[in-house]
Parts: C-alpha cells; sequence; structure tokens
C-alpha cells in the first residue's frame, strides 16, 4: 500500500467563502417527521444528524423502513441485508420481489396520469416536449411488448445507443418492465468501443434511433452502429427509432421502431423481479484497457437513487428538476431518469450541449421550462463563466432552488460564479460526491437540512447509510480530523453496485481486497478539522476529462495500435476547461519520419476513432526514451511531475534507469508548450 501513500498528495486548504442559508436551528418533533415521515419508527432521531446516526447505526432497521415505504413490492422482502464483503456478496431486499417500472410509472399513473413526467428539452432550441407519466407508461408497455414479440427474454442484456430522448427512458424502463438488463452505451463513444460493450455484455439486441442532433449538427448513430454490429455476431435486432425524418438504409436486423410499437397494446405485463437481479450494466473506465460493465440490481439501487434525489436536492412535489447529465452516465441513470421517476417528479431530459445556439443555452432553458433544482458539470460551468455574466443575467433564473455540480471537483472560482452569478446568491451550491459504482450520491452538503453551514469546493457531508473513512498507505483508518488519505466507505450501502459483469474478481481486486473491509473508491480525500470531507483526485490511473473517466492504459492502447508508435505513456495533465486532458508521451520506431504535425493529428483522429472525441489527447510529445525503472517500469509520477512543470520535485530516482532521458523530456516539453503558446496567440 506504500505506493498509494506516495501518490496521495492533498492540498490541506479549506476554500475561502462560506454559504448559510440561515442559522442552524433546533428541529421539532414535527419538523423531522414532515422531513421524513418514516422519522416516527426512529422515535430518538430528532433532526437530520438523528437520522444520519441511525441510519448508520442501524442500518437495517433504517433501510429495512424505508424499504417498505419508498418502494410498491409484489412480494415483500424477508431480510433486509446480507453481506460478505470478503466475497464481495452484497444483497439487499431478499426474498422481495418488485417491479422498477411499475414503481416510476404505474404507481404514479393511478394517482395523476396527466402529470408531466419528462420535458424533453431538444437539440433544437427552444423546442420541447412534454410526456405525462400516462404517456410514458404506453410508451414503455408498447416497446416491452415489441421487444418481447421479437423474442427478447428475462435476463438478456440490451445496448441503448441513444441520445437523451423519450424514447431512450421508455427503452431503459421497458427492459426494466420485461426483465432484460439494459447497458446504456453514451452515444458520443466510437463504433469500436460500442462494440467492445456489445461484446462484452453479449447483447443480442441493440436500440439506436436513425439520426442523433447535437449542437445544430446531424450525428449518424445508425451508421455508427451497422459499424459495430459488423464486429459482433451475438447481435440478433437492431430497433431502428426515428428521431429525424431522414430515411436511414435497413437491414435484415433492423426493426423500425415506431411502426412495431404501433401494433402493440398499451398494457404490458410487468415481470416480478427478485431485489437482486440484474437493473443495468454500465461500462465505466478502470485503470487498464478493458471498461468494465458495473452491475446495479433492482430494489437496492432505486430506493437509494430515489432518497438521494429527495434529499440532497430538497426536491419537492411539483418541482422541474433539470439534471442535464446524458443518459449514456450513471448521472442520466440515478438523476434523469430512475431517483427523479421513481419520486414521481417531473425530470428534464437535455438533449443539447451548454453552449448552443449560443452560451445562454442553460440559463434561457431556466427560465423557459422554470426549472427548480439544476445540476450540471463543473466542465461546463468553467465553460460559461469564460463567456461573461451577460449570458446568465439575460435570463430570468429565480426559479431556482439548488445548484448541484457533479463529475470531477468544482475549483473555487466556479463554485463562487455559480453561487453568486448563476444563483444570485440565494440557492446552495451543492458538490456532490459520487460514482458509477456507488450508484447515487454519497457525500454531498445538505440543503434539505436548513441551516446547515456548506463550504464551497466541498462534498462535505455523508449521505444516510454512508459510512466513510481515510485509510492511509498502510492500510489502518485514521481516526482523527485533518487528515488526508484513501477514501473508502466502510459499511454497505443499498446503491453499490454488486460486481462487475462476468468478471467478479476483477470485482473484487479493484474495491474489496485493497483494505479489506472496506469498500476503496479509488480516490483521495481530505477531512477538514471540523469534519468535512474534500475530493482531492484519483490514486489510480485514471484520468477525468471533462467529468467523464478515461483509463490511462485506454488511450495507450488505441496509441499503441499506430504503425509509427513504438511506446507511449498517458497522463493527466491540467486543462482549464475540462479540468484535465490527457498528455500523451510517445517513442516512434526507428523507420518512423512523420513530422510532429502530422502525427499529431493521426493519433487525435485514431483516439477519436476508437474511444470518443472528448478522449482526443491536448499533447503529443515525442521522447527517444520513457523514465524507466531498471525493472522497466515506466516512471509515470516523473512525467505526471514534468508536465505539472514541477521538474525540480521529481522526488526518489535511484531507480531510474536513464537520467539523460529524463532531462531530454524535460527540454522538449518546454518546447512543446512554447510552440502551443505561438500557436493559440
Ligand atoms: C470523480 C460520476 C470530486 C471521482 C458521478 C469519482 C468527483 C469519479 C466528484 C466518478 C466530485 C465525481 N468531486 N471528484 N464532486 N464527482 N468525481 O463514475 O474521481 O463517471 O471517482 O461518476 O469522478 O466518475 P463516474
Amino acid at each position: 500500500m506504500a505506493w498509494l501513500l506516495a501518490r496521495i498528495c492533498f492540498p490541506k486548504k479549506v476554500p475561502r467563502g462560506k454559504f448559510s442559508s440561515c442559522q442552524t436551528r433546533a428541529w421539532s418533533r414535527g419538523t423531522v417527521t414532515a422531513y421524513m415521515p418514516e422519522a416516527t419508527a426512529f422515535p430518538g432521531s430528532r433532526d437530520h444528524q438523528g437520522l444520519y446516526q441511525v441510519s448508520v447505526e442501524q442500518t437495517d432497521a433504517f433501510w429495512g423502513v424505508l424499504g417498505r415505504s419508498r418502494l410498491t413490492w409484489i412480494n415483500p422482502f424477508h431480510t433486509v441485508s446480507y453481506s460478505d464483503l470478503q466475497q464481495g456478496h452484497v444483497s439487499w431486499f431478499l426474498g422481495g420481489q418488485l417491479n422498477v417500472a411499475v414503481n416510476c410509472l404505474d404507481r404514479h399513473v393511478h394517482k395523476a396520469p396527466e402529470k408531466v413526467a419528462l420535458v424533453w428539452e431538444k437539440d433544437e432550441p427552444g423546442q420541447e416536449d412534454r410526456i405525462t407519466y400516462r404517456e410514458l407508461l404506453e410508451m414503455t408497455c408498447r416497446l416491452g411488448n415489441t421487444m418481447r414479440r421479437q423474442g427478447v427474454k428475462k435476463g438478456d442484456r440490451v445496448t441503448i445507443y441513444m441520445p437523451s430522448c423519450p424514447m431512450a427512458v421508455a427503452s431503459m424502463l421497458a427492459c426494466a418492465r420485461i426483465g432484460a438488463i439494459h447497458t446504456v452505451v453514451f452515444a458520443g463513444f466510437s463504433s469500436a468501443a460500442l462494440a467492445d460493450r456489445i461484446q462484452d455484455a453479449q447483447s443480442e439486441t441493440v436500440i439506436t434511433v436513425n439520426q442523433g442532433l447535437r449542437g445544430g449538427k446531424v450525428v449518424p448513430l445508425k451508421e455508427t452502429v451497422d459499424q459495430a454490429v459488423k464486429l459482433c455476431p451475438t447481435v440478433k435486432r437492431v430497433f431502428v427509432s426515428k428521431r429525424t425524418d431522414e430515411k436511414v438504409p435497413l437491414s435484415d436486423l433492423d426493426i423500425p421502431l415506431e411502426e412495431e410499437m404501433m401494433k402493440e397494446d398499451v398494457a404490458c405485463e410487468p415481470v416480478a423481479m427478485e431485489s437482486e437481479d440484474f437493473l443495468f450494466l454500465l461500462y465505466t473506465s478502470g485503470s487498464t484497457g478493458k471498461p468494465k460493465g458495473l452491475v446495479h440490481s433492482q430494489a437496492g439501487y432505486l430506493l437509494y437513487a430515489a432518497l438521494t434525489h429527495k434529499y440532497v436536492f430538497d426536491y419537492h412535489d411539483g418541482d422541474v428538476f433539470g439534471c442535464v447529465a446524458d443518459i449514456g452516465w450513471i448521472t442520466g441513470h440515478s438523476y434523469v431518469v430512475y431517483g427523479p421517476l421513481c419520486n414521481g417528479g417531473t425530470t428534464i431530459l437535455f438533449e443539447s450541449t451548454p453552449v448552443y445556439p449560443n452560451p445562454g443555452r442553460y440559463w434561457e432553458t431556466v427560465e423557459r421550462l422554470k426549472i427548480n433544482q439544476l445540476y450540471a458539470a463543473p466542465t461546463a460551468i468553467r465553460l460559461l463563466l469564460r463567456y461573461g455574466d451577460d449570458w446568465v443575467k439575460k435570463y430570468d433564473r429565480s426559479s431556482l432552488k439548488v445548484l448541484g455540480s457533479v463529475g470531477e471537483p468544482i475549483n473555487t472560482e466556479a463554485w463562487e460564479w455559480y453561487f453568486n452569478v448563476v444563483g444570485d446568491g440565494r440557492c446552495p451550491v451543492i458538490d456532490t460526491w459520487w460514482q458509477t459504482e456507488t450508484g447515487g450520491i454519497c457525500i454531498a452538503p445538505r440543503p434539505s437540512n436548513p441551516g446547515e453551514e456548506i463550504l464551497p469546493s466541498m462534498a462535505m457531508r455523508p449521505f444516510f447509510g454512508i459510512r466513510p473513512s481515510l485509510l492511509d498507505g498502510k492500510g489502518a483508518v485514521l481516526t482523527q480530523n485533518d487528515v488526508s488519505g484513501a477514501l473508502c466507505i466502510s459499511q454497505i450501502w443499498p446503491g453499490m453496485a454488486r460486481t462487475i459483469y462476468n468478471d467478479h474478481q476483477r470485482f473484487l481486486e479493484t474495491y474489496l481486497t485493497p483494505y479489506p473491509g472496506h469498500f476503496f473508491t479509488g480516490d483521495g480525500a481530505y477531512r477538514t478539522s471540523k469534519g468535512y470531507y474534500q475530493l482531492t483526485g484519483r490514486l489510480d490511473d485514471v484520468i477525468n476529462i471533462s467529468g467523464h473517466r478515461l483509463g490511462t492504459a485506454e488511450i495507450e492502447e488505441v496509441v499503441n495500435k499506430h504503425g509509427a508508435v513504438a511506446e507511449s505513456a498517458v497522463i493527466g495533465c491540467p486543462h482549464e476547461i475540462k479540468g484535465e486532458g490527457a498528455y500523451v508521451f510517445i517513442v516512434l520506431k526507428k523507420c518512423s519520419n512523420l513530422s510532429q504535425e502530422s502525427l499529431t493529428s493521426e493519433l487525435q483522429g485514431l483516439v477519436s476513432n476508437e474511444i470518443a472525441k472528448y478522449a482526443a489527447p491536448e499533447y503529443i510529445q515525442v521522447a527517444r526514451r520513457l523514465p524507466k525503472t531498471r525493472s522497466g517500469k515506466i516512471m509515470r509520477r516523473v512525467l505526471k511531475k514534468i508536465i505539472e512543470n514541477k521538474a525540480d520535485e521529481l522526488g526518489d530516482l535511484t531507480t531510474l534507469d536513464d537520467h539523460e532521458a529524463v532531462k531530454e523530456i524535460i527540454e522538449g516539453h518546454k518546447q512543446l508548450l512554447q510552440k502551443k503558446q505561438v500557436q493559440q496567440a
């Protein structure tokens, strides 16, 4: 574990400024039960803190009560939780049967069929579509029936490659209704990345659209699927929905979705699913080249998404919830689809970009749709900040109550701009920390508890049922405050991923064996003197570009495919807007005489085509040799220091095999930066 300690470098800094909604006040018994009606089951809990204590000390009692009251069951559960962390077996709500689509749709249709479930903010500016709970249920049922008729069965994997649109949400829910396992692949991924994910999941079914629209541009999604499917012999059918009026050529595998759906009934019998049946797989990057399909199961995931949505954002009935994440990421799953719909809320489906048709897009949408909670990524906030305050101030943002941030650390400047300019100093800004693995938000300030202080750029407090710990390089739990360590979660919670699809061993090795008895998040954190958590970045070889995780090994694998490249090392470098970018060091094969310009554009093109556009490297530096230990391992920390311009802090170099190579790389880096500056000027 010593390697971990060596890599933890934590800023022990509490940022400037602070938001406090009002003075902390004592809660009455009435307040606590209005806040959480289930509190009557825990007479000792007087306020949020009291409820938190119950949630971590009487875990089964807490989640048992919540599981019964917040979810609708076909058959009740008999055991709240079971865990064997050594084997990586975690189960919640055993013996219970339910259907997630019924929880997200039918039960709300019974109460308020005409309530708006989805507001689809289309790519085309100013054009929204409102879909009621009744309409969404009908769509879901027709789609479920269509899939069933075409042979999709319980337990089958269905790959969804679609932009954020109602048909994509209906596809997810239709899978849940018939017991199929969906795996949404972000529609910005290349055909190669899509094919990898289809193959890993062994999907027989793909759902896509003829074309996507993004920032006013047509994206040929069906074409990408065609290329991917050629590499995937398991695929038996591709449902093609119509997002645009353009006709695209259909092959033998293709089934026009809307045409088939119109032939089907608007009722579709939901399957009774066991709590621990798989609900979905979602691929995310790790520190090896192969993305991992994290598995979430039914009841625990749904309950956790719904509860965090309600309490982290202080969501109330009638609010319009605006999470602008794409449905291809976990944020889209938990806070566009499952959390809000389980709570019977109205949720925005944002299909466009923050700058289309201009940098006022978010704020115009807030005004027109009267959004109450906005949940966005720091990379978008930083980008919009650059365009100045006028784009924001032009629009009425008085509907806003809470502003959320997710995906990466939000720097103080962006936090303060979000708070002061976007929220006019009225709305709490909440920096929410979580991961694909955690299913829902784990650490976040809590505006639902009035009076609690919120400090800039800090995720601060654990959610109900979350017991965070910081561990040192030797694996010991650090008990005091004002310390930094590896962030772990030290008891199970309902939203946690259950395994990696077809690779339980990797699940154990990545999350459970590094610190036995704890779930290791891969992130480092600092606990302030007041006990608040501040995230300090990844401890593994994962970089975070615009809030999207990428393993450096994934990029290296693609770069190494280039005919001229003998060897490469990819390191994350700071980027003003994206947070991090990829900096690629390469050693060329002897015979190569490519110019730096052609090499750069070829490698950027290769990474865009093989992974996704956002992964394209910022810098490509050619080196004669990479710094290695005598045993041949690339010394990444040395490269990291060089690109952070800290060449005088390279640390212990006793194992370095070629000191000359490092000097050359330092020089090469300086030249590359100068060249880039000249180009930008
Ligand atoms: C990072 C996104 C700092 C972190 C929900 C985590 C954050 C990874 C924050 C998960 C935050 C996410 N502050 N870092 N508020 N939120 N991260 O799986 O490194 O796409 O492990 O889930 O993003 O990314 P993922």
